[in-house]
């Protein structure tokens, strides 16, 4: 199929071209470039052999969406774009009412006009807030707590309201739990800009030195050492879900499926410095001197104690399943970090 990914020059946009091309579709991409760099496009064209043209349109210029329907015709649509910072959403709660909600409305309004039937929308596991318990299933209580996630749970609103009104129009809503990791081969990864708000990006600036420890947000929580546990899933795992959605799509109507994308294992702050560390030995014969320096800070406004995944539905209705471990999420995130110190920066 012809696929348009939006956003498709960022961090899990860049991976999931490579994975949907190595399906034998074919992709374009739509970026502005908000936070994303045009070296990360050449990169996964090369990983993947193949040209991945990019309209640099901005979501919010419904006119220049409408138009580049017109122009190409698209059998699906990967659905990234977003901003995602939550911190930044609550200073700027319009901004991503705007960019995420105006941009899906214009998005979903082309596709309508131009008879395009077929969505894989990014969620986040953010819509789940604090569940009552984990592992959380799709069913959980969605409970957002932040206008990012407000922006995400109202598109996934729109988007089966879509579904609702048109017996053609078919989607799959995923819902992301911690990515990391990088592309095995070093080449492409997460590039944060400025200061990193997540945890394994923090960690590897910690590593190569750009910032000399890591504030560990409380260690009191209820769980195994006091720190809080997530379920990190590498972002390739994460990447061949939307190919395998998206193949799920070409032969079966979807009407607004969600699905949880995770490894259903729950991991604490400390147990993630640590694998890291024991991973960067292991692999990179980094011995001695490497460690990440770590120091329990106040807890995070916001931060929950422990949040992962129920992923059975998603092997259940895709056939996916996570097939990397942490360790090789450490390793790739790692090898990507040490041969970019800078990120796309000095590129
Ligand atoms: P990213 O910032 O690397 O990628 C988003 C891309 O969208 C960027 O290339 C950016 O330039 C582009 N973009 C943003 N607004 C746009 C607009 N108005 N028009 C055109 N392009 C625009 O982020 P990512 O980590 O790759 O996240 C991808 C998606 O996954 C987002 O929707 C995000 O909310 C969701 N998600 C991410 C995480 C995570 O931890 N990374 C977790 C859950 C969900
Ligand atoms: N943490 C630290 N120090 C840091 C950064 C994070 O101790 O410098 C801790 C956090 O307190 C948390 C864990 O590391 O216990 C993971 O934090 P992240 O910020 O990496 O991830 P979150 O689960 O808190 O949030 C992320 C995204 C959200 C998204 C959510 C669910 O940032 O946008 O996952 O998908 F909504």
């Amino acid at each position: 199929m012809k696929i348009l990914v939006t956003g498709g020059a960022g961090y899990i946009g860049s991976h999931s071209c490579i994975e949907l091309a190595a399906s034998n579709h074919q992709v374009v991409i739509l970026d502005n470039l908000c936070n994303a760099s045009l070296v990360s496009i050449a990169r996964a064209e090369k990983l993947a052999g193949t040209r991945f043209p990019l309209h640099r349109i901005d979501l919010r210029d419904g006119e220049a969406v409408h138009r580049l329907f017109e122009r190409e015709h698209f059998d699906a649509v990967v659905h990234f774009a977003a901003l995602k910072a939550v911190g930044e959403s609550v200073e700027k709660p319009l901004d991503y009412y705007d960019n995420n909600v105006v941009g899906s409305i214009h998005l979903l309004q082309a596709m309508r006009a131009h008879g395009c039937k077929r969505l894989v929308f990014s969620s986040s596991a953010t819509v789940y807030g604090n569940p009552d318990s984990v592992p959380v299933n799709e069913d959980a209580p969605l409970r957002v707590t932040n206008p990012y996630g407000r922006t995400k749970l109202v598109t996934e609103d729109m988007i089966r309201d879509a579904c609702a009104a048109d017996p053609q129009f078919s989607a799959i809503l995923l819902r992301y739990f911690n990515p990391v990791g990088a592309h095995p081969s070093g080449e492409i990864g997460e590039d944060p800009r400025g200061i990193p708000n997540n945890l394994m990006p923090y960690i590897c600036q910690v590593a190569v030195g750009r910032r000399d420890h890591l504030g560990v947000f409380g260690g009191d929580w209820p769980t195994v050492d006091g720190t809080g546990v997530r379920d990190y899933i590498h972002v390739v795992d994460l990447a061949r879900a939307h190919a395998d959605a998206i193949n799920a799509l070409e032969y079966a109507r979807h009407p607004a499926t969600t699905l949880n994308l995770g490894t259903g294992q729950g991991i604490s702050v400390l147990q993630l410095v640590r694998a890291f560390e024991q991973a960067r030995v292991r692999a990179f014969e980094q011995a001695s001197g490497r460690k990440v320096p770590c120091e329990i800070v106040a807890r995070r406004a916001g931060d929950v104690a422990a949040v992962y995944a129920d992923p059975r539905r998603a092997k259940e209705v895709i056939g996916w399943q996570a097939a990397r471990g942490v360790d090789e999420m450490c390793v790739d995130a790692w090898r990507w970090q040490s041969r970019n110190p800078e990120g796309y920066g000095a590129a």
